[in-house]
């Protein structure tokens, strides 16, 4: 087949796979589960590959993957989906045929359309297995949104250096681009995330003798001040980085000054050296700010996902085939990276691959709403451009 009509081939099946597509995502969307938890999904998946003769293997308790030998010589390229929900629960008319029937739990990041896609994909692969040069390992990830990460674990049990795994891909919808569009960028991407926990520790009293007491609020509200110059003070101004303290407590009536204070929060970077030094400055203000005023503290701070950096040649040959297939307008090149954090980042530090965003956002589908808001919600027509282009990368055309 020429690659024109290979072209279109892909085309005229992804439109042919799209009801395919939204009845899965919707199955999804319906029965959603929550990162290492997705027993259901993980079966599901597995069911549908089986159905269309794609073997698959399990190198963890849930998610899968699953292998599509090809037809002439050519590289061993991975695709990956993310399939786990959200501890939340989800609002919004657009969804109520197929909204969530478990709370607590609800597809708001998109990973149901993940899952759907890849599989739309799987099934364009297959029909056109013999003219795919080299090997596709599909990857159906588990627990993108919790650490330690699925793909940590998945990378880490050996699998996709068993199947020789050359080059990874992998998507995101995004509610900020609109179906048929795609957005890319070489380079930092997405930020690496970082969580941290403490406790101001002080000295309980009466509100009314606060100098027989140490109170730990009004530390807390120096060193919250103080956060604010870390970024602003102590790191190189060309270099991006956020602190943000997410969740404060402490006391519990008008007229008790309480022993402790409680804050968590996040640090992200576009390198965990950058992070590192972000700690550092964190646990000095901790330090100066109690000793100064008779308190104390604890201090933890959790590594999580390494930043997202797309490597070069991934990126162009991702950003040349997307032109091909959704034309030149269509295809946006970020100038900025964003920072958020993505596990697709492990998978990165050992295989060159490239991560890009879907659009997925319309006022048709009432999609334009944030990840993570309980009104979350995708155009599902992004599956018709995302598993056309996730195919024309494999099928090189
Ligand atoms: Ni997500």
């Amino acid at each position: 087949m020429s690659d024109s009509d290979l072209r279109e081939e892909i085309q005229n099946k992804a439109n042919a796979y799209f009801d395919y597509m939204v009845q899965v995502r919707r199955h999804l969307h319906k029965n959603p589960e929550v990162s290492f938890k997705e027993f259901e999904t993980t079966e599901y998946i597995r069911h549908e590959l089986k159905k269309i003769g794609i073997e698959t293997e399990q190198p963890l308790d849930t998610g899968c993957i699953g292998i599509i030998e090809g037809g002439k010589p050519g590289p061993v390229i991975a695709l990956r989906a993310d399939i786990d929900a959200l501890g939340m629960d989800e609002e919004g008319e657009a969804k109520a045929d197929f909204a969530s029937e478990r709370p607590g739990a609800a597809h708001c990041c998109g990973h149901d359309a993940h899952t759907a896609n890849l599989l739309g994909t799987a099934n364009i692969l297959k029909d056109l297995e013999s003219e795919i040069p080299g090997k596709v390992v599909l990857i159906f990830q588990p627990a993108e949104e919790k650490l330690p990460g699925g793909a940590r674990l998945i990378r880490d049990s050996g699998v996709l250096q068993k199947h020789g795994v050359e080059e990874i891909y992998g998507l995101h919808m995004n509610p900020n681009y609109a179906p048929g569009e795609i957005a890319f960028k070489p380079g930092s991407f997405m930020s690496c995330t970082v969580e941290f926990e403490i406790e101001v520790i002080g000295k309980g009293g009466h509100a009314a003798t606060p100098h027989l007491a140490v109170d730990p609020i009004v530390m807390s509200a120096q060193i919250i001040n103080q956060f604010q110059t870390v970024v602003s003070r102590s790191l190189d101004p060309t270099e991006p980085a956020v602190i943000t303290v997410g969740k404060i407590s402490a006391g519990s009536v008008h007229n008790v000054i309480p022993a402790k204070a409680e804050m968590i929060g996040t640090v992200r970077a576009f390198s965990m050296e950058t992070a590192r030094f972000i700690k550092k400055r964190i646990e000095e203000i901790l330090k100066g700010v109690t000793e100064s005023a008779g308190g104390s503290y604890t201090f933890q701070f959790t590594e999580g996902y390494p930043a997202v950096v797309n490597e070069a040649k991934c990126t162009e040959k991702l950003a040349e085939s997307a032109r091909k297939v959704l034309g030149n307008e269509k295809v946006i090149e970020l100038q900025r990276p964003m920072m958020a954090g993505e596990d697709f980042a492990f998978y990165q530090e050992e295989f060159p691959g490239s991560f890009f965003f879907l659009g997925s956002g319309s006022d048709e589908a009432d999609s334009k709403w944030s990840w993570h808001h309980p009104r979350y919600n995708i155009d599902e027509k992004a599956m018709i451009t995302g598993s056309s282009l996730m195919a024309g990368l494999i099928l090189g055309v």
